[in-house]
């Protein structure tokens, strides 16, 4: 094991922003780059509707509607650490690209809306985090603004999300009256001024509680509220574990508000103490550790066309173990083949620029020769394959109407080339030879529609089908396979792979094609 390798690999701390639309994920982001001084003005990576847009919008699309459909991945410094983090998509709906985001990181920061708590696509996001046992980090955000008592917003953590909650901090006031959090680790008082400008860092002025000046900082009753409330929450838990966090169990809490830039040095702080360095990976054959000297790691997205001037596509690698040098060669285990990874990229706001060198735990682009599909594997030599980067279940299901019936060929091209690239999941059904497509949200065909014009310039229609549902079917005894493919063949097809799906228009018909075929197996991620 190479000891500076070693060194470099444990400074690497990679993670996912997830929340719910507006809850403020985006002004987040942006405040981590200021305070990590990856920029020094925030207000130039912020997409401002319909005005100025955001790092991740590459795609046009995302320009015309002033939305971010993809995930766009950020790497900056902070202390001695590097930090890559993995955007998801902000707006309401969102496609697989954002559940396998979360097969690359190590950690997940939730940012929560102090007034609206717990909302629909945090809660799916969260799952996808509980289901990897991704040690999540929350952060309730707008403090500045009325928002719900502190204490029914941990309870809602506890009871919608179902994870332990230990606060960090804690509020002092909220909306008009938000004074500052107590910090009950360091036990101090971190206090907020209201009005700063919130473009540049913010010094923030750290009190005792028993300062004797902090009556002219605040009201004493507030002080009095926070003191009882600070001692309800010791007696009330156990101390804070690392260890539960790590695994996912306990979600250390902190309060803050990102537009003020308050609480955001303390949350990359703990990025750097808490959160976990690169870790393990599983393959199909063994364990991979990160320290591993040899170079090994995955594609879990690719983006075709992020750069108008070139009709190129970058695959995103997340380093698994050892280091990637610039112009390396590397063995794909799939098609067992070596193939040179091309153009190595990072990505800070609007720049790209090409590494020499990335270590486990980095996320770098690569050039895609168009043959590379997302779940793909790289090594030294060893054929090894990462598992756990799920095929998500669709909730949406479309047939596609193409204008000129002649350009079937390139429509089953575009289609073939788009599902690859994970943009859709392609359906073969039972009953007939039509193909229907698959997304995780509702969003994705307007982006498949667009790039098909676009890209291989064929005209095309929608008609959204029914379904709101799906599972992959299988069954230990292939008889009963076959009997249940023979009974239910109206709602059954067949995956890429082969697998068989079915698909159903309301929750209910699962449970009852369960009941009717209690043997079966029905799962809503595709079989590694
Ligand atoms: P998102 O990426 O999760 O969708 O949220 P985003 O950061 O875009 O924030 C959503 C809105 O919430 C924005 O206002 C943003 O300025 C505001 N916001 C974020 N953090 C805070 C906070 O701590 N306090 C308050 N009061 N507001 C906050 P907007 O008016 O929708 O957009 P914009 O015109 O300000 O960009």
């Amino acid at each position: 094991m190479n000891p500076q390798l070693s060194r470099d690999i444990d400074k690497r701390r990679t993670f996912a922003i997830i929340s719910h639309p507006d809850a403020g994920k985006t002004t987040v982001t942006e405040k981590l780059l200021l305070y990590s001084g990856a920029i020094q003005l925030a207000g130039t990576v912020k997409a401002k509707r319909g005005r100025q847009f955001a790092t991740s919008d590459w795609m046009e699309i995302e320009r015309q509607r002033g939305i971010s459909v993809t995930s766009s991945v950020l790497n900056f410094s902070y202390k001695e650490h590097e930090l890559n983090l993995i955007d998801t998509p902000g707006h309401k709906d969102f496609s697989e690209d954002t559940y396998r985001t979360l097969t690359a990181v190590d950690c997940a920061l939730m940012v929560v809306d102090a007034a609206k708590g717990i909302e629909s696509q945090t809660k799916k996001l969260f799952e996808i985090c509980r289901m990897r046992q991704i040690p999540i980090i929350a952060f309730i955000n707008k403090l500045d603004r009325p928002c719900k008592e502190p204490i029914e917003l941990i309870d809602e953590i506890e009871s919608v999300l179902g994870i332990s909650c230990y606060p960090i901090t804690w509020p002092l006031g909220q909306g008009p009256d938000f004074r500052g959090v107590y910090n009950r680790l360091e036990k101090n008082l971190s206090a907020f001024t209201p009005g700063s400008d919130q473009s540049r860092q913010v010094p923030v002025a750290k009190l005792d509680l028993g300062d004797p000046n902090l009556n002219e900082f605040c009201p004493p009753e507030l002080i009095s509220a926070l003191v009882d409330e600070i001692a309800m929450l010791d007696g009330a838990g156990a101390d804070f574990s690392r260890e539960s966090f790590l695994k996912g169990n306990l979600a250390p809490v902190f309060f803050g508000s990102a537009l003020n830039n308050f609480g955001i040095e303390t949350l990359l702080n703990t990025l750097i103490s808490l959160a976990p360095s690169p870790g393990s990976r599983p393959t199909k054959t063994r364990v991979v550790d990160p320290h591993e000297e040899k170079f090994s790691g995955f594609i879990f997205k690719i983006q075709a066309n992020m750069d108008p001037n070139h009709r190129d596509r970058v695959a995103f690698l997340r380093i698994c173990s050892g280091k990637f040098e610039r112009g390396m060669k590397v063995f794909h285990s799939r098609l067992e083949r070596e193939f040179r990874l091309g153009r190595p990229t990072q990505f800070l706001a609007q720049d790209r620029s090409l590494v020499d060198t990335a270590v486990a735990g980095d996320i770098v682009g690569v050039h895609d020769p168009g043959k590379f599909l997302i779940g793909d594997s790289f090594t030294e030599g060893e054929k090894l394959h990462f598992t756990g980067i799920p095929v998500f279940a669709p909730e949406n299901f479309a047939r596609v109407i193409l204008r000129d019936p002649l350009k079937s060929k390139q429509l089953n091209k575009a289609l073939t080339e788009l599902s690859e690239e994970g943009v859709l999941q392609l359906l073969f059904p039972f009953h007939s030879s039509d193909k229907f497509l698959g997304a995780v949200g509702i969003l994705q065909f307007d982006v498949v529609k667009f790039r098909i014009e676009k890209e291989y310039n064929l005209a095309m229609d929608f008609v959204i089908l029914p379904y709101t549902l799906s599972r992959w079917v299988s069954f230990e005894d292939k008889n009963l396979l076959e009997s249940f493919e023979d009974n239910c063949r109206e709602q059954l097809c067949k995956d890429k792979d082969g697998h068989t799906v079915v698909l159903v228009d309301e929750a209910w018909r699962l449970k009852y094609v369960q009941e009717k075929f209690p043997k079966i197996a029905l799962s809503p991620t595709a079989p590694i």
